[in-house]
C-alpha cells in the first residue's frame, strides 16, 4: 500500500465501527447554534458542505449537556428539553457521502462564557480574566451521568458517535490539571485521583451507548503552562485510557486560560505534539488521532506513514479549504495557502477562523481572505446577541 493508500484506507474502530479514511475534521465551535442551543440551518449547510468533501470523521465542537456552562452562547445544547428535530436533521445531512459525523460533548467549568454562566471549576479560582467557585461534591459526581444522558441523547439523534472533551482547559482538563484541581476529596491530589472524574464518564458514556458505539477522547499531552497538566502525567493517563472503552484518543495541547497558548490561536508550523504521539503509540493500542497543525498533504500523510498515528485531525485547513480530502486523493492542494496575520490578539485567529465557518456555511466564501479585525467584530457582536437569546431562553444562573 503505498502511503497516498495509507490516507485513504478504512479504520476499523474497537467498537467495531468503520471510518472511510483517516482524515478528520477536528472540533470546531462554530458558533453556529441558534441561541437556544439548537442548530441552524447555517451549521446542517457547513457540515453537509464537510460531508460532501471527502472527509471520514468529522466532529462538531463544544455540544453541552447543560446550558449553565456552556463555552460560548453558539454551542448547541443536547438534553432532555432539547427539540431533536434539527439535531436530527443535522446527522443526516453531515453523515452524508459515508462520512462520520460526531459530538464533542463539553463543558466550560471554569472557563464557562461568563456572561451565560457561574463558573465552577475544580477549585475556586480568583485571577484576572478568570473568576470561578468550587464545585460541590455532589455536583461533580454528577457530571458523568450528564454527560451520558447527552451521549444517549446524540445517538437517538442519529449522530454518529461522541467525543469526550478532556483538552484545552474546560472542565475535565481542569481536573487533570494540578494548577485548577488543589481538591482534597478523591477527584484531587495524584494524577489517579485527577483523572477518575474522566474515567468515570467514560464508564458512564459506555452504559449509556452501548459497545458498538463509538467513544473518542480528546486529551491534551500538555497544557503548556508552568505547573499544569504535564507529559508525564498525560501519558499515564494514556496508559489508563487503555485500558478503558474507549475508541480514540485525540491527542492535543495547550488552553484557552487567559494569556495562555491556544492551538487554535497558533500561527507557527507543525504539525504539534508528534514527539508526545510516537509515545503515546507505544503505550496503547487504542486508535490515536493527532490534532494540531497540520498544514500540507505531506505532514499527513507522514504522521500515518510512519505509524505514529491513525487518523490525522485537521481543523484549520479544513475551514480554508472544506474539499480537502477530495482534493488530496485528486493529488491537487496539496500545500494549502494559510492567511497570515500579524499582531493578531489573543483569540484573533480563532475569531476568525469561526467567522470562516460561517462563510462557508452561508455558501459566501470570498476569492481573498479579508481582514482580521473586522472579522473579529463581527464575531463579538454575534456572541452579544446570542447571549441575549440565551438568557431569555434559559435564564440567567443562579
Ligand atoms: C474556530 C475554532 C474553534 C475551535 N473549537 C474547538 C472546540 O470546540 N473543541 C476542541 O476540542 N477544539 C477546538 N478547536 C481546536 C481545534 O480542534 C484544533 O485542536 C486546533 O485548531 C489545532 O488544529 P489546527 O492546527 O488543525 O487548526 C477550535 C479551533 C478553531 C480554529
Amino acid at each position: 500500500m503505498d502511503t497516498q493508500d495509507k490516507l485513504f484506507a478504512p479504520l476499523r474502530l474497537p467498537c467495531g465501527v468503520v471510518l472511510k479514511n483517516r482524515i478528520a475534521k477536528s472540533a470546531m465551535s462554530d458558533s453556529l447554534g441558534d441561541g437556544s442551543g439548537h442548530p441552524t440551518q447555517t451549521q446542517i449547510n457547513l457540515y453537509q458542505r464537510w460531508a460532501q468533501g471527502g472527509l471520514g470523521l468529522s466532529i462538531i465542537g463544544e455540544v453541552q449537556g447543560s446550558p449553565d456552562f456552556a463555552e460560548k452562547p453558539g454551542n448547541l445544547v443536547l438534553n432532555g428539553k432539547a427539540d431533536l428535530t434539527l439535531f436530527r436533521e443535522l446527522a443526516i445531512k453531515g453523515g452524508e457521502n459515508g462520512s462520520h459525523l460526531w459530538l464533542q460533548l463539553g463543558h466550560g467549568g471554569a472557563l464557562a462564557y461568563a456572561p451565560t454562566s457561574a463558573p465552577q471549576g475544580p477549585s475556586a479560582l480568583d485571577l484576572p480574566g478568570l473568576t470561578c467557585s468550587e464545585m460541590p461534591l455532589d455536583v461533580v459526581r454528577n457530571v458523568p451521568a450528564n454527560f451520558a444522558r447527552t451521549a444517549q441523547l446524540a445517538q437517538d439523534a442519529g449522530f454518529g458517535g461522541v467525543q469526550i472533551h478532556a483538552a484545552h482547559g474546560f472542565l475535565l482538563s481542569q481536573f487533570l490539571s494540578p494548577l485548577f484541581n488543589k481538591r482534597r476529596d478523591e477527584y484531587g491530589g495524584p494524577i489517579e485521583n485527577r483523572m477518575r472524574l474522566l474515567i468515570e464518564t467514560i464508564d458512564a458514556v459506555r452504559a449509556a451507548v452501548g459497545p458498538e458505539f463509538p467513544i473518542a477522547v480528546k486529551l491534551n499531552s500538555s497544557d503548556q503552562l508552568e505547573g499544569g497538566f504535564a507529559e508525564d502525567d498525560a501519558h499515564k493517563v494514556v496508559a489508563a485510557l487503555d485500558t478503558t472503552s474507549v475508541d480514540l484518543i485525540d491527542i492535543s495541547g495547550g488552553t484557552y486560560f487567559p494569556g495562555a497558548k491556544s492551538a487554535s490561536d497558533a500561527a507557527g508550523g507543525g504539525p504539534y505534539f508528534l514527539e508526545f504521539a510516537k509515545r503515546a503509540r507505544a503505550a496503547t493500542t487504542v486508535p490515536l488521532m493527532l490534532t494540531g497543525g497540520f498544514k500540507t498533504f505531506a505532514q499527513a500523510q507522514a504522521a500515518l506513514a510512519e505509524g505514529i498515528v491513525d487518523i490525522v485531525g485537521l481543523a484549520r485547513a479544513l475551514a480554508l479549504e472544506p474539499s480537502l480530502p477530495d482534493l488530496w486523493r485528486a493529488n491537487k492542494a496539496l500545500t494549502p495557502v494559510f492567511p497570515r496575520f500579524s499582531e493578531a490578539p489573543e483569540g484573533g485567529i480563532t475569531a476568525w477562523y469561526t467567522m470562516r465557518l460561517t462563510t462557508i456555511g452561508t455558501d459566501t466564501l470570498a476569492p481573498d481572505f479579508g481582514d482580521l479585525d473586522p472579522a473579529i467584530t463581527a464575531y463579538e457582536a454575534r456572541d452579544k446577541a446570542r447571549t441575549d437569546i440565551w438568557l431569555k431562553h434559559f435564564g440567567r444562573p443562579d
